[in-house]
């Protein structure tokens, strides 16, 4: 089996990569602006033309898409920048994947739902209260109204290895070491359902080789607020320089509007995979801190 990463320099895509080449599956994984050793460039804003394109000549049987614009507020003020990188560099990968025949998997997120009743099952009302959630509704739609075999993985809160280390789990772990005072001002009513990257990348190699096909919500056993989030980092790497104040949404003034009672539960995953284990918070800062 072949596999295409659109933006395998990201957190996600990243660990899709390692995980599927550990499987012994040919994988090709591509950056936008951000060059890695494994990567190579490819814009799909200006995608090159059939001859030259090194997707086309990959051929692969599924293109796993993890590119989008993922700053929730900057989307807000930049609709339009948002609609590019997130909905139509996603249409143009679907006109690639019709053309070489390959199947997408696009990866969503809980921000398609309006955060009033979390976690959220596959078959829940729909509601985004943002432009990134429009936006990621938009693609998804697109995507399995143009691509009927593909699939949609909705995931929130991701932390993990990655290269720039820009996820919050990892960016906390780094301030730990920092000798700098600093007050962290983080919201208590602001819930999800954070997620390993990498049993994000565990999951799709199933449902790739299984064929699957539509929507499937992803999720751990932890189902957080931002500020247990981030005692729980600092209970593993302790920083008296760090203090933590709890706020709420409302006094942050984003631009973005945010499911506050978000997050996943992955029922169809889960019974179609009963024994799947996904690992935890504690699990991964377990492993940092040994
Ligand atoms: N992280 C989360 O908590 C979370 C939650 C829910 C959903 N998601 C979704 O998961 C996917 C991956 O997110 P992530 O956390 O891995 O984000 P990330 O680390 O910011 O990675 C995004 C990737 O997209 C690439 N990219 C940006 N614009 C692109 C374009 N027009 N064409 C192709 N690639 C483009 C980036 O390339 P360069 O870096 O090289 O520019 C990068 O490789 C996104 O679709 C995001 O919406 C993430």
């Amino acid at each position: 089996m072949k596999v295409f990463i659109a933006g395998a320099s990201g957190l996600v895509g990243g660990n899709v990569f390692r995980h599927l080449s550990s499987r012994n599956i040919e994988v090709l994984g591509s950056h936008f602006s951000f060059p890695t050793k494994y990567t190579i460039g490819y814009d799909t804003l200006n995608m090159p033309s059939s001859g030259e394109d090194p997707l086309v000549k990959f051929s692969p049987d599924w293109i796993v898409h993890c590119g989008a614009l993922t700053w929730v507020d900057y989307c807000e003020e930049h609709p339009l920048e948002s609609y590019e990188k997130t909905v139509r560099s996603t249409k143009n990968l679907v006109e690639k994947a019709k053309k070489i025949g390959a199947k997408m998997l696009y990866i969503s997120s809980d921000y398609v739902f309006d955060g009033e009743n979390g976690p959220y099952i596959e078959s829940d009302e729909l509601n985004p209260l943002s432009v990134y959630g429009r936006h990621k509704l938009e693609a998804e739609t697109h995507v399995l109204e143009e691509l009927p075999d593909s699939l949609s993985l909705r995931i929130t809160n991701v932390y993990g290895d990655e290269e720039r280390n820009k996820n919050f789990v990892s960016r906390l772990i780094e301030l730990s070491s920092d000798k700098e005072e600093r007050e962290l001002k983080l919201p208590v009513d602001q819930y999800a359902t954070p997620i390993n990257a990498y049993d994000v990348a565990r999951c799709i190699g199933h449902l790739i080789t299984e064929n699957k096909s539509g929507i499937y919500h992803l999720a751990s056993t932890d189902f957080l607020n931002r500020m247990q989030l981030a005692q729980r980092v600092l209970s593993y790497f302790p920083n008296e320089q760090i203090k933590l104040s709890s706020v709420f949404t409302s006094e942050l003034k984003q631009a973005a509007d945010r499911p506050l009672m978000g997050g996943l539960i992955a029922k169809r995953f889960l019974d179609e995979h009963p024994n799947f284990k996904f690992s935890n918070l504690d699990d991964y800062l377990r492993s940092k801190s040994s």
